[in-house]
């Protein structure tokens, strides 16, 4: 009986901030901000022709949801920069939004300058987070010292994006980004327990390979003939992130 009040008072949650995110732009990145509200799914597969985005009638219609185009979810770059220290802070986001993500893969990357040139600079390993269940969740992550990629400084004034891209269970993924203009330590927003907190619910994982794909295993399969090991070895990788 509790179990099935707590999950329907968390449904009654997962609701509410979805209306409140497609009405008000409640945010996926809570600190240091977002590009802008990209929670949005218009027009129709058809329309598209099975492509992520479209041109209909002078505007863009995005049948799948925008957050699925890379690299920023549709969003263009944009002109209100938030500020983020050099030396790397916070980065909190709300990672529940859509179906699939009983656990995903996130990647945080950076991209330099105003208009980066790609988003191909990981700051931090990827790693894993699970989600109470497949459907949507409320709840937000926060990293409170996420620093620039190795062997990389910025100065103050200088711009750059930051990217989350978050792989569902189904390997497809999400993008987000929020533009940044680097600052001193201390001339950025404050990360406080309110801004920058983890939800009980969600469980962080590392993500690494216990072994890799070994000769033997190849060996062992190769008497399928040539053209059977790949599709099987894929069966194989996908039966793991099933699991
Ligand atoms: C930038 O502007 C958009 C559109 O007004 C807004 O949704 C978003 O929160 C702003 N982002 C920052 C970092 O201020
Ligand atoms: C685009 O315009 C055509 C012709 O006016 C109309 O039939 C169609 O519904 C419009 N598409 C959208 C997505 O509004
Ligand atoms: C679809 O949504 C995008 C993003 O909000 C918007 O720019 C575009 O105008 C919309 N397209 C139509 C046809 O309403
Ligand atoms: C950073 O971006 C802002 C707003 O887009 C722009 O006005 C400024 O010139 C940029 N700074 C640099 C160093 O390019
Ligand atoms: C990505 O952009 C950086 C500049 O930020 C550039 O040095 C690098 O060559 C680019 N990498 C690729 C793969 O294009
Ligand atoms: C960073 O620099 C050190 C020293 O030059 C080097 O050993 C290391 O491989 C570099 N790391 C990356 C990720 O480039
Ligand atoms: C959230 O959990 C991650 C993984 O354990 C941890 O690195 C991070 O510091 C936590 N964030 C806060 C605000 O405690």
């Amino acid at each position: 009986m509790r179990s099935f009040h707590e999950s329907i008072s968390r449904w009654t949650v997962a609701l509410t901030l979805l209306c409140l995110g497609l009405v008000n732009a409640h945010s996926v990145i809570t600190y240091p901000g977002y590009r802008g509200n990209n929670l949005h799914t218009n027009g129709t597969v058809e329309q598209t022709n099975g492509l992520g985005v479209g041109w209909e009638n002078g505007s863009y219609v995005y049948p799948y949801g925008m957050q699925w185009i890379y690299p920023c979810g549709g969003m263009a770059t944009s002109r209100n920069r938030t500020k983020w220290p050099v030396t790397g802070g916070a980065i909190a986001l709300q990672p529940g939004w859509f179906r699939g993500h009983e656990t995903a893969f996130i990647y945080i990357n950076i991209g330099w300058g105003t208009v980066p040139p790609n988003m191909s600079n990981p700051m931090l390993s990827v790693f894993e987070i699970t989600g109470p269940d497949n459907d949507p969740y409320p709840g937000t992550i926060c990293l409170p010292q996420v620093p620039l990629p190795a062997n990389t400084t910025a100065s103050p004034g200088d711009n750059a994006t930051i990217q989350i891209v978050e792989a569902a269970k189904h390997g497809a993924a999400l993008y987000d980004c929020v533009d940044i203009t680097f600052v001193e330590p201390g001339e950025a927003e404050e990360v406080t327990p309110q801004n920058c907190f983890n939800s009980s619910d969600i469980g962080f994982k590392y993500v690494f390979a216990s072994k890799s794909l070994t000769t033997s295993g190849a060996v062992r399969l190769s008497h399928l003939g040539l053209t059977a090991v790949v599709p099987v070895l894929l069966i194989v990788m996908f039966g793991f992130l099933m699991m």
